[in-house]
């Protein structure tokens, strides 16, 4: 990979140049005032492929936003790398909590990245993570140095739910045979403390809908006589934890994998400070089930978050006002062996059990996705392992985490593929938040490492 290393070094201006034009592109995909922007940014990415030597490179038509393809198959008998991205984005909001617009990249130093780190709505989650595999590819091509075959997937739905990408891939499957599936869209401990994800999360996701009288009311005049749907939302949601933050729905921690001891003390290795951890988000004291550590209740265990809850008036001033209705949005992070669909069902099982006569409740299912987990023992996570070791100079710790990527399940489902998680980002990125960012060690340090990745698996799969 000497060749290779040399043509990094020797492009990083011009990659990152290419990333400031890529993360200029809003390509918010929740969001249809920005359709052409999500779609010009599909033709940004097959327009790279191609240019860097990819063949049959297609924006690949869906009934939501296209999934670009891309391959370099140069010996049937070699393994093949599958590699997944996306190109889609959160919506940059709240606007005003930016230091910089969202999508007018600047490059500022930070405590964490003395080097500098890119600031922009998708820096690390995930164009710049999904841009090192281009970039990464172009210098293998360059050089003359890649190890296998490979295929490019990177789709524009994966903020909202990845829908599509699951027919794709059934429609598809022959096209995207491949040995493994490689993902750059998640985190490292610390950069010097390389990690390799190996559990996601799953997620059931929820909007709820209470109604009391058929309209908003004079809270004088009916103030203490009809049920207040807010107040009453509010009691719901607050019954759904008791006093050791356990959630209360029946079943819900029924086929929750219970970590062996041992399991945990060599998850309890991996370096980790409270007080690091509450001064970098301004809090006196973490919250969390009892019995578990933070680490543990952030990728272990399930959990249950309001994500927004609105209702009544909220103006300017005071309206006094009894609403007809209140509405919440509900997410619950799920670990192996849950099963989306039965949790899902057992909240609103639950939820319309606990509504007092004195309200309506409606609940609304939204997208889900189950947990995944990749084996320490596969190639993939053996031939990520001793990548990011040659290129750390550290071996990497093995971490699962507490996000989701709901088509990794599917990836195994459907193309019977095992996903390596090697991403490069930190928690302190703010991905979905206000002034992401990415920086640029672990943007170069990313494109190194990928070609690491394919030359050991191509040698530990002979
Ligand atoms: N890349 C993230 C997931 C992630 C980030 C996993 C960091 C592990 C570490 C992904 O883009 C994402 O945001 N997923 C969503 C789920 C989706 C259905 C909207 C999530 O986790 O909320
Ligand atoms: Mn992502
Ligand atoms: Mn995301």
């Amino acid at each position: 990979m000497e060749s290779t290393i040399k043509y990094i070094n020797a492009n990083k201006d011009k990659f990152l140049e290419e990333l400031i034009e890529l993360l200029k592109i809003p390509s918010v995909s929740a969001d249809p005032a920005f359709k052409n922007d999500v779609l010009k940014t599909a033709d940004f990415i097959a327009d790279q492929l191609k240019k860097n030597g990819a063949d049959n490179v297609e924006v690949c038509p869906t009934a939501g936003y296209p999934i670009v393809y891309g391959e370099k198959i140069i010996d049937k008998n070699l393994p093949t790398v599958l590699v997944y991205g996306h190109y889609d984005v959160q919506p940059a909001d709240p606007l005003e909590l930016w230091d910089s617009p969202a999508f007018e990249p600047v490059i500022k130093k930070t405590d964490i990245h003395p080097e500098g780190a890119i600031f922009a709505r998708g820096a690390c989650d995930d164009k710049g993570q999904m841009y090192m595999h281009l970039k990464a590819f172009e210098a293998m091509m360059e050089s003359n140095e890649l190890p296998c075959n490979v295929k490019f997937m990177i789709e524009g739905e994966e903020e909202v739910g990845s829908e599509n990408l699951g027919h794709f891939i059934k429609a598809n499957q022959e096209k995207l045979a491949a040995d493994v599936i490689l993902v750059s869209d998640t985190g490292i401990l610390a950069n010097d403390v390389p990690s390799i994800t190996t559990g996601l999360r799953g997620l059931s996701y929820v909007e709820v809908e209470v109604t009391g009288p058929n309209r908003d009311l004079h809270s004088g005049l009916y103030g203490g006589c009809v049920a207040n749907p807010i107040n009453i939302l509010a009691e719901m949601i607050a019954s759904l934890t008791d006093e050791n933050n356990h959630i209360t729905i029946p079943g819900f921690y029924d086929n929750v994998e219970e970590l062996s001891a041992e399991e945990r003390a060599e998850m309890a290795k991996a370096p980790y400070s409270e007080e690091d951890y509450k001064a970098a988000l301004d809090i006196n004291a973490v919250h969390g089930e009892a019995g578990y550590s933070t680490p543990e209740r952030g990728s272990i265990r399930p959990t249950l978050d309001v994500n927004g809850i609105w209702g009544g008036y909220t103006g300017e001033g005071a309206k006094t006002v009894i609403a007809s209705k209140a509405f919440a949005k509900i997410s619950m992070r799920l670990v192996p062996n849950q099963s989306p669909e039965e949790i899902t069902e057992k909240f609103q099982k639950h939820f319309e059990s606990i509504a007092p006569d004195s309200v309506k409740v409606l609940v609304k299912p939204h997208h889900g996705g189950e947990p995944a987990v990749t084996p320490i023992d596969s190639v993939g996570y053996q031939a990520a392992s001793m990548a990011m070791e040659t290129s750390f100079g550290i071996k990497p710790i093995p971490v699962r985490s507490g996000g989701s990527i709901p088509i990794v399940s599917l990836f195994e489902k459907v193309l019977g593929l095992k996903t390596v998680l090697m991403g490069f980002g930190l928690n302190s990125d703010a991905i979905h938040s206000p002034n992401e960012h990415y920086g640029l060690f672990n943007y170069y340090k990313g494109i190194e490492t990928i070609p690491y990745f394919y030359k050991n698996f191509a040698e530990l799969s002979k």
